[in-house]
């Protein structure tokens, strides 16, 4: 076991395989306006990327300084105007992959991983909202 967060991803992937179709079909009960928007990902691959580089991003702000989900999160949610994907669904979407990751670890969730999944969406929602992080 490393880094908690990390070790609480080893879990979801271990328990849940591909955890893909749980993190879409929450995001579009909890929010079935966002479903229409994705209409042209016939096959998938827009959802299977985006959510894989939004794990890139949780590790990278997990495992280091976190300068890459930095550059990533804010490009992208500049982009994600232009998808008309309304302010406040980047936040949504990471608080989903860690209740999916919660729900996946079960018993085995501790309060590292609690405390190291709360530290990392506070900056990832931070740069989503464009706003400047300390270190
Ligand atoms: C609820 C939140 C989000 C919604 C509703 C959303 C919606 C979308 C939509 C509709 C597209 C397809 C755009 C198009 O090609 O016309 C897209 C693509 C993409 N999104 Fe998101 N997005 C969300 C969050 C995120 C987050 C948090 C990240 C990364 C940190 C992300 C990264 C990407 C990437 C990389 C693509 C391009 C994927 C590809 O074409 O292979 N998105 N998103």
């Amino acid at each position: 076991m490393t880094e908690p967060l990390t070790d609480s991803l080893t879990l979801l992937s271990d328990r849940l395989g591909d955890p893909t179709e749980e993190v879409y079909a929450r995001l579009f009960r909890t929010h079935p306006d966002l479903e229409p928007l994705f209409s042209m990902d016939t096959d998938g691959g827009v959802r299977g990327s985006m959510l894989s580089q939004a794990f890139d991003c949780l590790m990278d702000l997990a495992e280091g300084p976190g300068r890459l989900a930095e550059t990533v999160i804010r490009a992208e949610r500049e982009n994600h105007d232009t998808y008309d994907v309304p302010a406040g669904m980047f936040e949504v979407f990471f608080d989903i992959i860690r209740d999916v990751t919660k729900e996946a670890a079960g018993a085995d969730w501790t309060p590292a991983m609690e405390t190291a999944w709360t530290a990392v969406l506070a900056k990832a929602d931070a740069f989503a909202a464009q706003q400047p992080v300390k270190a």
